[in-house]
């Protein structure tokens, strides 16, 4: 029997009708069509699937949707702000953190949390925060700088917006408040 759950993702208010089995990673890629969030190994081994719910970085491939009832969850797609990127994507991209990208949406929200909890994260502090994540292109080191670069540049929270990137492309399921 479908449970109804509401969710506020990247701002937007959203209610539907799911199955309790459905995992979290298929409601937010599938039915909110926020598909930035990856599904590398659904195992909770590799973290392409990392997003920030309650202030908290989740493998959402280990929750269900149900278990996000009444949250409020922030990916890839709500970090930059009236068309600027978040330094996090900033330092990504200045300093070559990825290569095929897969893994970037896990490390940028994991990243994410990191810099929310220590502003001025020390290399290892970086490294051990990634260590559930997995990058398949063993491009570590620019990872770390890009996470470095992003502290250097004051990368903390942000409020989600709506707005391109926020709800899915059907908007299907969305709230207006
Ligand atoms: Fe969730 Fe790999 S897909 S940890
Ligand atoms: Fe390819 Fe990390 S950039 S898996």
């Amino acid at each position: 029997m479908k449970r109804s759950i509401t969710v506020t993702a990247n701002g937007v208010k959203h209610q539907h009708e799911v199955e309790p089995r459905l995992l979290l990673v298929h409601y937010i890629r599938e039915v909110l069509g926020l598909t930035g969030t990856h599904v590398g190994c659904d195992t909770s081994q590799c973290g392409a699937c990392t997003v920030v719910l309650n202030g908290e970085a989740v493998k959402s491939c280990n929750v269900l949707a149900v278990q996000a009832d009444g949250g409020k969850i922030l990916t890839v797609e709500g970090l930059a702000k009236n068309g600027e990127l978040h330094p996090l994507q900033e330092g990504f991209w200045e300093e070559h953190g990825l290569q095929c990208g897969f893994c970037t949406p896990g490390m940028i929200m994991t990243s994410y949390q990191l810099l929310e909890r220590n502003a001025t994260p020390s290399e290892d502090e970086i490294r051990r925060a990634i260590q559930g994540n997995f990058c398949r292109c063993t491009g570590y080191q620019h990872i770390v700088k890009a996470i470095s670069y992003a502290a250097r540049k004051g990368g903390g929270p942000v409020v989600a917006p709506a707005g391109p990137g926020g709800p899915g492309p059907e908007h299907a399921g969305e709230v207006k408040e």
